[in-house]
């Protein structure tokens, strides 16, 4: 089994594996949104015990995380959110979904410097709550009542990163770097020229915030409007 970075050209294979695990559905555009926006967090499993014969053939996925980043947190604090997992039913119990969630989880410190990792699950829904609570240990915020199409409570679940960020020594240290304001290292290409006494350096660009993602209207590409709960 190999556990590689979602690519593209999976995308057509994820939705297939997501029709078949999950009720929960997307239009295409949004697993499109994922696999542009954050690359590093979304994870298949592929098995590879009977590879592609032709460069034709596709790759055969067995299980998928589909993570993001939450783009206007309401806390203020960066954080991941798990938008799908599923694994085939011909190879669960193998250790596929913790390996998946366990490689999105350390994308998200190592990339977005994320504090923490949410999602939601349906109450009824025992073998992913075991996982996500007694594997990996994510905690059982609250009960969001009704969350589901169909009318099914939703548990929201938050896992602390802190213990993976302590595991990767430049994550705090480029944390308390950021913090107190300083550059991250010499300057290079003209502002460097120009600090050798070379060119005349350029002025400071002036940095603007621009909305991204969902303050356009993404919320759109979710069959299932997610957009009012996350
Ligand atoms: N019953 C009880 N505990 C289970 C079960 C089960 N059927 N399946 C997994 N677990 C728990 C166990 O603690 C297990 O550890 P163990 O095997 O050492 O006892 C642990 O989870 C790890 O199991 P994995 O083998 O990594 O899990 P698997 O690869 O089988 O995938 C998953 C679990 C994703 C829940 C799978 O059953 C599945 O795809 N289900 C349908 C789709 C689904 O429910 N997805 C999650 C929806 S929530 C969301 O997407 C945010």
């Amino acid at each position: 089994m190999d556990i590689r970075r979602l690519e593209p050209r999976d995308l057509p294979l994820i939705q297939h594996a997501n029709l078949e695990n999950l009720p929960e559905n997307y239009f295409m555009k949004y697993y499109l949104y994922h696999a542009l926006s954050w690359p590093q967090l979304s994870y298949v499993a592929v098995d590879v015990s009977r590879p592609p014969r032709t460069p034709y053939d596709y790759p055969k996925i067995v299980g998928y995380v589909l993570a993001k980043m939450e783009e206007e947190p309401s806390d203020g604090v960066p954080h991941g959110h798990i938008t799908s997992l599923s694994v085939m039913r011909t190879h669960r119990r193998l250790g596929i979904a913790e390996k998946l969630m366990r490689q999105s989880q350390l994308a998200m410190v190592e990339t977005f410097g994320a504090r923490y990792v949410s999602l939601h699950v349906r109450v009824s829904n025992r073998a992913a709550i075991h996982l996500y609570t007694k594997t990996l240990g994510f905690d059982q915020e609250k009960t969001e009542t009704k969350y589901y199409a169909d009318g099914e409570d939703a548990f929201c679940m938050r896992l602390d990163l802190t213990p993976i960020r302590d595991q990767i020594p430049d994550q705090n240290g480029d944390d308390a770097a950021e913090e107190a304001g300083e550059d991250e290292g010499e300057p290079v290409g003209d502002a460097g020229k120009a600090e050798g006494g070379g060119l005349p350096s350029r002025p400071k660009e002036q940095l603007r915030k621009v909305k991204v993602g969902r303050a356009l209207g993404v919320q759109g590409l979710v069959e299932k409007d997610e957009s009012k709960h996350s």
